[in-house]
């Protein structure tokens, strides 16, 4: 996607696959900064730190990390101790262990001496299909919001997301947002609401942003605000992103998309899901009992990241020292409120049957 004008992707190679530069998140929306990493502890500092986040993207970056371990020292120790400290980085979004895994199987089969070219080759392989999937999964988001768009006589389309879900979250185009550029790209008048996200907000500083830079029509709301606006028909449906899904249908995706599908079901309101096929996590059955749930700094929930009014970029305490915190990263939708589920390969239902309609070869 461009940010003025120019062309990136959240990740590439350069100088040969020496260098792996990244968008630094962590400045954004203040300051557009890239980053470059070298060694493999790099890439999984940047996981960590979400320098690099969204569940696509954190896939890509461990796949780069794994090549620029090969590039350092191919042998089978490294290779799995490399595997193992990008595991380590970030335990929900199940595209993390499908890229690693991927890795590891193609890596581990071949002589140490050609392991650095094909795991660059693969991590590349991995960049290109994420944004190729993602495209196509604009494609069908752009005809469902379409015939959604087909059944009113609204001069606009509302469509509410919660946290980052962009093409700084996958490779290039992003998940829950690509049928929305696509539409708008396309003359559909849409508008977002655009839950803040927090306790990082992705949403205020990363998918308002990308919305910005885009020209699509936006609005910033506080994370209570959906339910009231999906009550007075202000939100014709929602789509978020997804972390990891269950062979069933069940989402796990940034903590409070629970709260927007009860209110979307209570309301009427279309709730889907933008899924690519990376993101399933096809050994499970039960979201709410299986999915591993991220827990982070409560550092996160007492202090706010901002600007004042001479431009310093900081941190600051919003709540009084005496009070901890708890900051619990994910939470699971289940499939009941999923009205479908957006895939590379189309919309099913959120059920064990839809997506075996779509992979059978996996389901
Ligand atoms: O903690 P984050 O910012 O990595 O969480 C990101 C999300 O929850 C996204 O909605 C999800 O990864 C889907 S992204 C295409």
């Amino acid at each position: 996607m461009k940010v003025d004008g120019k062309h990136y992707r959240t990740i590439w190679p350069v100088d040969g696959g020496r260098i792996v530069r990244v968008i630094d998140q962590t400045k954004l929306p203040f300051r557009f900064e890239l980053l470059d990493l070298t060694t493999v502890a790099q890439a999984a500092s940047a996981i960590k730190t979400m320098v690099v986040r969204g569940a696509p993207l954190i896939g890509a970056t461990a796949a780069h990390g794994m090549a620029l371990a090969m590039r350092a020292d191919p042998s089978d120790q490294h290779l799995n101790s490399a595997y193992d400290l990008l595991l380590a980085t970030r335990p929900t979004a199940v595209n993390l262990a499908w890229s690693l895994n991927r890795a590891r199987q193609v890596l581990q089969p071949l002589k140490p001496s050609a392991r650095a070219e094909a795991a660059e080759a693969l991590a590349v392989e991995i960049c290109d299909s994420d944004a190729l999937a993602n495209e196509t999964i604009g494609n069908h988001g752009e005809a469902l919001i379409r015939s959604i768009a087909a059944k009113t006589t609204k001069k606009r389309i509302n469509i509410l997301t919660h946290c980052n879900a962009g093409w700084l979250a996958t490779v290039d185009w992003g998940t829950a947002l690509a049928p929305i550029f696509k539409a708008h790209d396309h003359g559909l008048a849409v508008h977002v609401w655009v839950d803040e996200t927090r306790p990082r907000n992705q949403g205020a500083s990363l998918t308002a942003w990308e919305l910005a830079k885009h020209g699509v029509p936006h609005t910033l709301i506080v994370d209570n605000a959906g339910g009231h606006l999906m009550q007075h028909g202000e939100v014709d449906l929602c789509i978020v992103g997804t972390d990891r899904t269950t062979s069933t249908g069940d989402v796990c995706n940034k903590v409070g998309t629970y709260l927007k599908a009860l209110a979307a079901h209570a309301n009427q309101v279309p709730f889907y899901v933008a899924a690519p096929s990376s993101s399933i996590d096809w050994t499970l059955r039960d979201g709410v009992a299986e999915i591993p749930i991220e827990h982070r700094d409560p550092r996160e929930v007492t202090q706010m990241f901002g600007e004042d009014e001479n431009g310093t970029v900081g941190e600051f305490r919003i709540v009084g020292k005496e009070t901890s915190a708890l900051n619990i990263a994910f939470d699971v939708t289940p499939a009941m409120y999923v009205t479908g589920l957006i895939t590379e390969r189309g919309v099913c239902a959120a059920t064990s049957s839809g997506l075996k309609s779509l992979f059978p070869e996996s389901a």
